[in-house]
């Protein structure tokens, strides 16, 4: 069994875990519409997308995490919002010009990125989130740092989007640390362009 089965399968991994705060304050000011969540897990940011009003595709390369998101989507009524896809984000071919608004959560993708970005639709939004190299190293998430961001890596792989938020952090929860890199990214290009008023401190 995949280990992301096994750890769904088992109980491992919350079910209903918070979105980010940053795609919380966010989301008002994204273009309505189409999401895709790559990578979607238990569905942190599916169903928080489905329940502000989004279609969402949901991928993972894991059943027993798409298992549990339908179940959740049928308990919080948004299922007919949320389509699950099994799928390969490594080899998947995410489809052109198609997403409102793409998520990506602790998954690291920076080979698929491209494709990725060419999904959304023009003005479309990315927002990605995952865990970064650093100093002392952090408790929470890969236990190697391959799979973390270094830093500005994800900054660095965005610059032909509108950056509209970066953040590199850390954050104590629980005796563990946690360091991550957030970006919210607009899929347009230089110029005068009307940005999102902050609205949280
Ligand atoms: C740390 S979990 C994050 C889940 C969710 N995005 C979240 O933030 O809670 C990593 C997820 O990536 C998925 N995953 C790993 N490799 C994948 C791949 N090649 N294609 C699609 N999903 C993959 C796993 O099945 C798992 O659901």
């Amino acid at each position: 069994m995949d280990k992301w089965d096994e750890r769904f399968s088992e109980g491992e991994y919350p079910t209903d875990p918070d979105p980010s705060p940053v795609l919380q304050a966010y989301v008002d000011t994204f273009p309505e519409g189409r999401a895709l969540d790559v990578a979607a897990g238990t569905g942190r940011n599916a169903l928080f997308l489905a329940a502000e009003g989004y279609d969402v595709d949901a991928l993972d390369q894991s059943w027993a995490g798409l298992d549990i998101i339908e179940e959740r989507a049928d308990e919080t009524n948004v299922s007919e919002r949320v389509e699950t896809i099994l799928a390969d984000a490594t080899e998947y071919d995410f489809p052109e010009e198609t997403y409102d608004v793409i998520t990506i959560s602790f998954f690291r993708t920076l080979d698929q990125l491209g494709n990725i970005k060419a999904a959304l639709k023009p003005g479309g939004v990315l927002f990605y989130q995952h865990h970064l190299q650093s100093s002392p190293p952090a408790t929470v998430g890969p236990s190697t740092n391959r799979y973390r961001f270094q830093s500005n890596e994800l900054l660095r792989s965005c610059l032909d989007l509108t950056i509209l938020y970066y953040e590199e952090s850390t954050e104590e929860r629980e005796g563990r640390t946690s360091a991550t890199a957030t970006i919210v990214a607009r899929n347009t290009h230089g110029g005068t362009q009307s940005y999102p008023q902050r609205h949280w401190e």
